[in-house]
């Protein structure tokens, strides 16, 4: 799509299901976050005005319908702080703004400015005073691929939970990548902090997924945890990665819950060519691959508790618990698992069940 210069533009199909991912992220997340701290952060640094031009709302409206609407009511402070380069945009949002009932203990932003230039000038104050930014959620969502430095993510991902989910257009960098302007190639070497990214221009393969690839090392430097879905155009061809990066155990969890959730065939991608209004058809069978993934992780490893193997599913694959269930039931009726009668603590098993004190051994 080329970039839009109205102020409103045309939601495409993929936006919703960005948005589903966030909407759905944002209801497991907020309520987890507010419970803990007395002030949390949400950030939309690329934030736009707020509504799509057939009505459907944007981004900071639906981080606001989320906390303003949640079962779960918020307590302490809650920062909205959304940020747009364009004016027009930041009026518009703040229009919209006006319709909504927000409650006196949320403080809502609405800021005209570059998101690096923004977010960095806090981040130099949290720097130099040596404290640390309140629990933050990140949204990056530019057109392109200019102004999000990785240097400044980075930073970002350093401080403690903070976490970050980032458009980043693999397609156009793919394109721009043998650009004679040194100041796009400038831009893709700032968004992957490193000169490699246009080294992959050389290199034979799959461009796209070495662009991939390359972020998703880059991120997993500064957290533990990285997520990506795919997202693909009319003609199926992969446009842009989400990537979700945080160093949380259980907020990683709840990503993949809403990833699972927007693609329940599973393979964390989106196609424009599917209608993300229905269920998106099972394309493959996660029991089988997890299962073969959980064969050749644990086999010769002995008598293990299915807690190993649980943990290793929810920090280390892109599966959920349910996956795992399924891929030990399927193993064990099939033998290529066997379970030990007794628990962990010395009671029994019950048959077909895979507790995490359960033992098993992949054989
Ligand atoms: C993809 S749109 C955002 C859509 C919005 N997040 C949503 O989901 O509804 C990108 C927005 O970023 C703004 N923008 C572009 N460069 C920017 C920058 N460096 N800093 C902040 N905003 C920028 C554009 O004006 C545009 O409104």
């Amino acid at each position: 799509m080329a970039v839009p210069l109205e102020t409103l533009w045309d939601i495409e199909p993929h936006t919703k299901a960005k948005h589903e991912i966030l909407r759905r992220y944002l209801q497991a997340w907020f309520p987890i976050l507010n419970s803990w701290n007395d002030r949390i952060v949400y950030v939309d640094g690329f934030c736009g005005p707020g509504r799509y031009k057939g009505g459907e709302p944007g981004s900071p409206l639906i981080t606001l319908e989320v906390a303003i609407n949640h079962r779960q009511a918020m307590r302490g402070k809650l920062v909205f702080w959304f940020i747009d380069e364009r004016e027009d945009r930041i009026l518009h949002l703040k229009q919209e703004l006006k319709g909504l009932s927000i409650p006196p203990h949320f403080k809502v932003r609405p800021e005209l400015g570059k998101f690096h230039e923004r977010l960095g000038l806090v981040l130099d104050a949290m720097e130099t005073s040596g404290t640390n930014l309140a629990p933050t959620f990140a949204f990056i969502d530019p057109f392109g691929f200019s102004g999000i430095p990785y240097t400044l993510i980075q930073r970002l991902l350093k401080q403690e939970r903070c976490e970050a989910f980032i458009t980043f257009m693999v397609d156009s960098i793919n394109r721009f990548l043998e650009h004679p302007r040194d100041s796009i190639v400038r831009h893709i070497v700032d968004a992957f902090g490193t000169d490699e990214a246009i080294r992959i221009a050389e290199s034979s393969g799959n461009r796209i997924e070495k662009l991939r690839v390359l972020y998703q090392n880059q991120l997993r430097r500064v957290a533990k945890f990285v997520r990506y879905f795919e997202m693909r155009d009319q003609e199926d061809r992969t446009q842009y990665y989400l990537f979700f990066a945080t160093n949380n155990e259980l907020g990683h969890l709840k990503m993949k819950e809403a990833m699972w959730r927007v693609d329940p065939g599973g393979e964390f991608r989106f196609s424009d060519e599917t209608n993300p209004n229905q269920r998106v058809l099972f394309e493959f069978d996660p029991t089988t691959i997890l299962a073969k993934e959980l064969g050749d992780r644990f086999r010769g490893k002995g008598l293990i508790p299915v807690s190993t193997v649980h943990k290793y599913v929810e920090n280390e694959t892109a599966y959920l618990e349910k996956h795992m269930r399924n891929a030990l039931r399927e193993e064990a009726r099939t033998g290529r698992v066997t379970v030990d009668p007794i628990k962990v603590g010395g009671q029994k098993r019950r048959v077909n069940t895979f507790p995490d004190d359960a033992r098993i051994t992949f054989t």
